[in-house]
């Protein structure tokens, strides 16, 4: 009787385990967010010290570095939607994303490499 009550707890962790992973994202993106770096020193270091605050913070309910899926819709508004969004601030984002000497092009680059796919003109 003992064992099969522990089946049974056993069974219902799982289902409970397996429940939560469906509903939230895989822990693999977190981590893959918190350790991501753009290859180019410069940006790395202004990614390291602005965009990575928010954008690696599961908690700050911006888009996760490396996350296409939250990226995509985003992506989708083209180049000048975003431009316009990092620079001027959206919602939560805010303006420049704490980096004020940054370049549109380093801008662009930085979207590029937190959303992993190529941003469309
Ligand atoms: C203080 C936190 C914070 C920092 C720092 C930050 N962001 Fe964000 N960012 C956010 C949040 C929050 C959102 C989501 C805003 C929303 O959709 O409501 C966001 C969204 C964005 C978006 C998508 C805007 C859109 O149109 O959907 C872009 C692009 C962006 N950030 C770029 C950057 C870049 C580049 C940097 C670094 C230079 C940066 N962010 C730094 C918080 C931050």
């Amino acid at each position: 009787m003992r064992s099969s009550r522990f089946m049974q707890m056993l069974l219902a962790v799982t289902m409970l385990l397996s429940a939560c992973g469906e509903s939230h994202r895989p822990p693999a993106t977190r981590s893959e967010a918190a350790t991501a770096m753009p290859a180019d020193a410069e940006l790395a270091q202004i990614y390291d010290s602005s965009c990575k605050l928010c954008h690696a913070n599961p908690a700050a309910g911006a888009p996760l570095t490396g996350d296409q899926g939250a990226w995509a819709p985003r992506v989708q508004q083209g180049a000048d939607t975003l431009l316009d969004h990092a620079i001027n601030g959206y919602n939560g984002m805010p303006p420049m994303g704490l980096c004020v000497q940054c370049s549109q092009e380093q801008f662009l680059a930085l979207i590029a490499f937190m959303s992993a796919q190529s941003i469309p003109q």
